[in-house]
């Protein structure tokens, strides 16, 4: 078996020149991202850091912020009680899709989606807009491990021309899923999708997550423990949109994707793995993404539910 970082060397190189998929353009900020950008980071629970390529380019975290606001109101209102506001049943439809909202429901089907997620973020508690921001970035610093940036131009540019997000949150305060104050909950939405981070912090803050929420390397609880099983739940069923299915089929672990080109896996008691690469399927999922974590997934025996493997041979790849 070769050791993760001669495997995720021969990854980048394997698929470094593949030329397929589409730079997302309904954001105009990330249709000006350079194409070739192509990061792999695995941080494993104990500190141990292998990547190849452009793992330090900052880019905005887009829709894997998700996951981590929804921890944050698990904190904040506890299970039962967002269970009631937001779902966790996977819709395989488009992440962006309005269809299902203007059914009768009462609570948006579930948190990796816009819509659910606007709604999380609407739960987001503190005094003010700015308390709540603040909020939001004490919380992803804990997972970074250092400052967090929000990128103002893909703020901006987000903020006028969300037209469709827009048209979620008055669809949900119609239904009375959100409060009133639609325009600010967007802007903090907009503002978590647009925090700056990189393809290592990404595979560091899965870490956490494959770590019962402990830091892999300041050591820090960023999230309490008894949430983290839920935060893993809705990545597994919910986290690639209407390619769930198919990923936890192929991959077999939790995951999140977003549309500048991120995917964060968690390999639980293992391993946060991180892939940047922007051009997208159009689930919209990155292309090469994709590809590494199949082969990943083949190679170290990753899918949860691979008995005949026996275990998950990623931490024995590290002493080879
Ligand atoms: O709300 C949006 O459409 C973007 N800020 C995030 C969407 C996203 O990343 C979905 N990913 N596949």
């Amino acid at each position: 078996m070769p050791s993760i970082q001669t495997f995720i060397e021969s990854l980048h190189q394997q698929y470094r020149d593949l030329d397929a998929g589409q730079l997302a353009s309904y954001i105009p900020e990330l249709a000006k991202v350079d194409p070739h950008y192509f990061a792999i980071s695995v941080v494993t629970t104990d500190g141990q850091v292998f990547q190849v390529g452009d793992v330090g380019q900052p880019f905005t975290i887009q829709s894997i912020s998700k996951v981590f606001v929804y921890g944050m109101a698990l904190e904040d209102w506890g299970r039962d009680r967002l269970l009631e506001k937001v779902g966790v049943e996977p819709t395989g439809d488009p992440f962006n899709s309005l269809i299902r909202l203007d059914e009768d429901s009462h609570r948006p089907d579930n948190p990796m989606i816009n819509a659910g997620a606007i709604a999380t973020t609407g739960l987001i508690k503190g005094d003010n807009p700015t308390e709540r921001l603040n909020r939001l970035l004490a919380m992803f610093r804990r997972y970074v491990g250092k400052e967090v940036y929000v990128d103002i131009s893909t703020f901006l540019s987000e903020r006028a021309t969300g037209h469709r997000n827009r048209a979620m949150a008055h669809l949900m305060l119609n239904f009375g899923m959100i409060g009133d104050n639609l325009e600010e909950v967007l802007d903090l939405y907009f503002q978590q999708c647009a925090l700056f981070v990189t393809c290592q912090d990404l595979a560091t803050m899965a870490a956490a997550l494959a770590n019962q929420g402990r830091h892999p390397l300041t050591g820090e609880q960023v999230v309490k423990p008894e949430y983290v099983r839920d935060i893993l739940s809705v990545m597994y069923t919910c986290g690639m949109y209407n390619f769930a299915g198919e990923w936890a089929y192929r991959v077999g672990i939790p995951a999140k994707s977003g549309v500048s080109g991120g995917i964060l896996a968690v390999v639980p008691n293992q391993a946060g793995i991180a892939v940047f690469s922007p051009p997208l399927d159009q689930n919209g999922n990155s292309v090469r993404g994709l590809k590494v974590f199949e082969a990943l997934s083949q190679e170290y025996g990753f899918h949860l539910f691979d008995l005949s493997m026996g275990h998950c041979r990623l931490k024995d790849s590290l002493s080879s």
